[in-house]
């Protein structure tokens, strides 16, 4: 039987999002990647000057923004298109505001059994790589693959402080690996569903390995999901 649910878990900055969407173009799946509903949820709160801290307030934020992940809308890098009660805000959810503030968000009981509740309904259909922090725990703990990506803390740092300058949002390396340390320590820490290696995940360290590679990993993965039909 053919791999039809793939999650996909693992630290900030550790390929998920990268090898997640060339995994799917190769077996034809939808990609999908949970963060952007975190982090839409984080910008609009920034945006309506909701305070970060305030866990009633940001749930009932979550509870009734209208998020929508669609194929990309425009030829400018973006994996996706996410829109958030209509506006397009792919790019801000990308933000160092974003990024300093979404992991304290996802930290909110409520706020995460809303976003579970609509990634399981999009995952319902099957055909899907699914990738987050708790996908394989949590979101989807019966899927056909679970792989954990994972990488030192200085490489994805490293990763994304590139990713900041190609943006034209050049950072200071230190700033981006203390951050980096921050959200780690909050994604692994917190209480409920926090960032661990789901029960029968396949650990793959990219810390040395090219994104091709990595995928060419993966896809032996469900190669041998497929022949072995666990
Ligand atoms: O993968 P990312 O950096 O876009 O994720 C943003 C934040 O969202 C991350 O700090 C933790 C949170 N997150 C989560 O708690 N559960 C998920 N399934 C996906 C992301």
């Amino acid at each position: 039987m053919k791999a039809s649910t793939i999650a996909i878990d693992g630290p900030a900055a550790s390929g998920k999002s990268t090898v997640g969407e060339l995994l799917a173009q190769r077996l034809g799946y939808l990609y999908f990647d949970t963060g952007v509903m975190y982090r839409a949820v984080t910008w609009m709160a920034l945006a309506r000057a909701i305070p970060v801290e305030d866990e009633p307030a940001a749930t009932a934020l979550a509870e009734c923004l209208h998020i929508d992940v669609t194929p990309p809308t425009a030829d400018d890098g973006r994996q996706v298109t996410v829109l958030a009660d209509g506006t397009d805000i792919t790019w801000s959810i990308r933000r160092p505001e974003v990024d300093a503030n979404v992991s304290l968000v996802s930290t909110y009981g409520g706020v995460r059994a809303e976003m579970v509740r609509q990634q399981r309904r999009v995952a319902g259909g099957g055909h899907i790589v699914m990738v987050g922090r708790d996908i394989g725990t949590v979101v989807l703990p019966d899927a056909d693959l679970k792989v954990y990506l994972d990488a030192s803390v200085e490489e994805r740092a490293r990763r994304r402080w590139r990713e900041l300058e190609r943006r034209g949002e050049p950072a200071d390396y230190a700033d981006v690996l203390a951050m980096m340390r921050r959200r780690d320590a909050i994604d692994s820490g917190r209480d409920i569903a926090p960032l661990s290696v789901p029960p029968g995940a396949v650990v793959v360290d990219t810390t040395d390995l090219s994104i091709s590679e990595v995928v060419e990993r993966v896809m032996q993965l469900v190669y041998e999901r497929d022949r072995d039909g666990a």
